[in-house]
């Protein structure tokens, strides 16, 4: 364990310092994690459900299940790297609120058409019946057109300087592209039923839930820091951790979907040894997968040491991770 590491470690004697409610703000004036994560969650669901309205009284059935697709829980991970990484970044909180429900609208697209029969085929959402099996098949297509268009509106309508804006614009269409999550969507339903390579699956998580973490983390610097020379170890760190955050977070939902249940999931468990998909759970092992996605988180820590007590949230985003991990799927 590295010198510092506030993390969770299997190993003997190694005490566990992470979790979420393992720090108080005392005389170092530590910043209290659940306070700000709660209060983040909160505001985007504000802006969310600010975004999300009919302008006239009557409410289409799209609008509804659009709302109904965003508003219903979710733990809200990728709102609150971005306002980490937006607190480095000195990004004012009401730009964060709006950049924040327009990630968290394109996450829920991602996750409505990722439901869909022709894709997994998956009847429970956050425990709740899924946007397809709740208003039709074509509206929760709909849903995902629509929402995706609303996160771009929402983001063109940012109060940050326009190059700042055109910066997230960008940011967010990659990571939803052809080498983004769509490309690694479809990757992922050309693997069904093959025996492929670690890396295949690494490079295929990169895209389809790695790509929307990574920029989920940028565009909360993006709204106040342009990427240019002088911010160039800010970025580099930041990608570096976001790129180990982003595939820890689909190594442990492959975990999960092979050892929880149900209501821990508010998913259908199993679903991926049932559509026989490779994943990292499969192909190295619970153990394994396990400890890959602590090394990774691992990694994480050590990419922001060099950011300081600024990355402090961040590290926090770290902490949240391991503190779940450890709950859900102890080791065996
Ligand atoms: C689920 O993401 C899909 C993956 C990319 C693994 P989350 O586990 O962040 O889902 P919610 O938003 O908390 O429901
Ligand atoms: C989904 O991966 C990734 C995206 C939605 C892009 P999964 O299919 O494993 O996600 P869950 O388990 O249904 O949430
Ligand atoms: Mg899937
Ligand atoms: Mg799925
Ligand atoms: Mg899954």
């Amino acid at each position: 364990m590295q010198t510092g590491s506030k993390l969770h470690d299997d190993r003997p004697g190694v005490s566990a310092l992470g979790g979420l409610g393992a720090q108080a703000r005392g005389a170092s004036g530590r910043l209290l994690p659940e306070i700000w994560m709660q209060d983040g969650a909160k505001r985007v669901e504000q802006a969310l459900a600010r975004l999300l309205c009919a302008e006239d009284d009557g409410e289409t059935e799209l609008m509804a299940a659009m709302r109904y697709a965003t508003l219903h829980g979710g733990k809200r991970t990728r709102t609150l790297l971005c306002l980490a990484a937006g607190a480095l970044a000195d990004t004012p909180a009401h730009m964060l609120d709006d950049v924040g429900a327009a990630i968290e609208m394109m996450h829920a697209c991602t996750l409505v058409h990722d439901d869909l029969p022709a894709m997994d085929d998956d009847v429970l959402r956050r425990g709740l019946p899924t946007v397809h099996v709740k208003f039709g098949e074509a509206t929760a297509i709909l849903v995902g057109d629509a929402l995706q268009a609303h996160a771009f509106l929402t983001l063109a309508n940012v109060d940050a300087p326009g190059d700042n804006r055109i910066a997230l614009v960008r940011e967010l269409a990659q990571a939803v592209s052809a080498e983004g999550a769509a490309g690694g969507q479809a990757m992922d339903l050309s693997l069904v039923g093959k025996h492929v390579e670690l890396d295949r699956i690494v490079a295929m998580h990169r895209m389809k839930s790695g790509a929307l973490v990574r920029a989920s983390v940028r565009m909360g610097a993006l709204c106040a820091i342009a990427e240019d020379a002088a911010h160039a170890a800010l970025y580099c760190a930041l990608d570096r951790y976001s790129a180990c955050f982003g595939l820890a977070l689909q190594v442990v939902d492959d975990i999960l979907d092979a050892t929880a249940d149900t209501a821990t999931l508010g998913k259908t468990p199993g679903k991926d040894a049932a559509a026989q998909k490779p994943t990292c759970a499969s192909i190295m092992g619970l153990q394994a997968a396990r400890q890959f996605a602590l090394d990774l988180l691992r990694d994480a820590e050590e990419a922001i040491a060099p950011l300081g007590p600024r990355a402090e949230r961040l590290a926090q985003m770290l902490q949240r991770a391991n503190a779940y991990l450890f709950k859900h799927a102890p080791c065996a």
